[in-house]
């Protein structure tokens, strides 16, 4: 077959010609949208509430343009949701005791934006454009463990063997299931040679398509210069239900889904390099610890409320404004904004999660147990245990001790501090018996009692998404919405930048034309 007569084949059945050239290799993939790069409108000033992500890189965009932007900030801190603990950090959760990261310099909790998926094409950009250099953020690894509670054996499975083991099992049940259809003739010949073929690699089955172990799962003792090898035994199927591994907290999340597929990655130094790196271009815009109360838009200007730093009311106008407030802040402001938009703003629910750092004095995962990042599993409230993708074999380490989301984030929100950490601990020794002895100190944060966050990101039902969702897309009057709440990256980084791209592109475009 030529090249003509493939792409002109598979476009009948209906392939895009883009998808097919591109897969074909014969164009390159789309670079990151473009934005406008001219401008004829000079010294228009902008106003930008909320200076995460998604305001200060619309400040930095429009600043390139020519135009001057002021940020409003409630936090005396810039990066929203992208947040670096670090020893002597401090923070108070609504209703909640004062607490300070206790952790040994250079290590620290990213406490909410953690890894950059490999394809997020335009974090790296800015990335790569603001001079943030990166590192692997270990996703997947097949080193660490799988626990579940409440079962008969109790027992932390190493993940290569659990994936070994059902892979194996599946696939035998797989070739059964082929072989009788074969017989029963559904399947010619030829096909079902080539799916048992594929099964038997894939599960690493033995010539009668059976499983019988792998060396893939690991060993009693490690290869070496010993006399013998000493492969170790697989689970029956049955003990693996058992164990409780059939359920879905245990499912191979971080291998398959689009978003944690390998590789990810993490600026060296904790995600708030990015922030850093943003401040450098556009922090001289930053007003912190400005309050926004009210907002009040037209066609021709937006006009604020805000109680500033001194604690004084001021107020501010602009021709235009962008609104990067998550949507839990904006139901809190008095505003003129349309019916479809205040409804919007009252009904998408936000995510609950909740993260924890724990400092250890021995990275005994590392020393004991070969685990160099990645995450554990476990059906506990912990949900998961992250390990530091930095600092190997170092003296100390933080890992992530929990990072959990819906009722189980919520259980420990609701425990006062000393009692999250006696929780985490008590659920992590089951997987780790070195958590007591090793344990140095923590810091924990429920993202729904944070103050001006309120909550991970939006979530939104499918429903929310048709009926809410688009009327964030469309200005109201002269303000524009942007953030993870105004996107299809919610909970993403790429997200508050492809938001911050979209409005700056279409108000410029506004700008230009009138
Ligand atoms: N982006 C967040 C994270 O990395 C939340 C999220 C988790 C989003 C899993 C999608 C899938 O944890």
């Amino acid at each position: 077959m030529t090249r003509r007569e493939f792409v002109e084949r598979s476009a009948r059945k209906g392939l895009s010609a883009y998808a097919i050239l591109s897969a074909w290799g014969f164009i390159a993939p789309a670079p990151v949208k473009a934005l406008p790069q001219e401008s004829t409108r000079k010294n228009k000033r902008i106003l930008i509430l909320g200076a995460g992500l998604a305001g200060m890189t619309a400040a930095y965009e429009l600043q390139k343009l020519g135009y001057s932007c002021q940020i409003l900030e409630a936090r005396d801190r810039a990066g929203g949701r992208v947040w670096t603990i670090r020893g002597g950090s401090t923070e108070t959760e609504l209703g909640g005791e004062t607490q300070t990261a206790q952790f040994a310099p250079g290590h620290y909790l990213n406490a909410g934006a953690a890894r950059i998926p490999h394809h997020h094409e335009v974090s790296l950009h800015y990335c790569r454009e603001l001079h943030v250099p990166l590192e692997v953020f270990v996703n997947a690894n097949e080193a660490s463990f799988c626990y579940a509670s409440g079962t008969k054996t109790g027992k932390r499975v190493r993940m290569r063997e659990y994936h070994t083991d059902m892979r194996g099992y599946v696939t035998e049940l797989l070739a059964k299931a082929i072989q009788s259809e074969a017989l029963d003739q559904n399947l010619e010949k030829e096909d079902a040679d080539q799916l048992l073929a594929y099964l038997k690699a894939e599960g690493e089955l033995n010539s009668q398509f059976q499983y019988r172990g792998s060396e893939r799962r690991g060993y009693g003792f490690s290869p070496g210069a010993s006399e013998a090898l000493d492969p170790s035994d697989p689970w029956a199927l049955k003990d693996i239900m058992d164990a409780g591994f059939l359920h879905p907290a245990f499912a191979n999340v971080g291998e398959y889904t689009y978003h944690q597929q390998p590789t990810l990655l993490q600026p060296q130094g904790g995600m708030d390099q990015l922030v850093q790196a943003l401040k450098k271009k556009v922090g001289r815009s930053i007003m912190y610890r400005s309050e926004v109360l009210e907002i009040q838009k037209d066609e021709q200007k937006v006009s604020l409320t805000f109680r500033d730093a001194a604690g004084n009311v001021q107020k501010a106008e602009a021709e235009y404004a962008i609104c990067t407030l998550p949507l839990t802040q904006l139901r809190k402001i008095k505003n003129n904004f349309s019916g479809e938009v205040k409804r919007t703003i009252d009904f998408v629910s936000y995510m609950k999660t909740g993260k924890i750092g724990i400092q250890f004095k021995r990275r005994f995962w590392e020393e004991d147990e070969q685990i160099f990042g990645g995450i554990s599993k476990t059906n506990q409230d912990i949900t998961q245990i992250f390990y530091p993708s930095y600092g190997f074999l170092g003296a100390k380490g933080v890992l992530k001790g929990y990072y959990n989301f819906h009722e189980r984030a919520e259980r420990f929100a609701d425990l006062s501090l000393s009692q999250r950490i006696e929780k985490a601990l008590q659920e992590g020794e089951k997987i780790h018996p070195q958590y007591r002895q090793t344990y140095e100190n923590a810091f924990s944060l429920a993202w729904h009692k944070i103050p001006f966050s309120e909550g991970g990101w939006a979530h939104y039902s499918q429903k929310d998404r048709k009926r809410l969702y688009p009327s964030l897309l469309r200005p109201e009057g002269s303000l524009y919405f942007a953030g993870e709440h105004t996107t299809y990256l919610n909970a993403w980084m790429a997200g508050a930048f492809e938001s911050a791209r979209r409005v700056v592109d279409q108000m410029h475009r506004r700008i230009e034309a009138s």
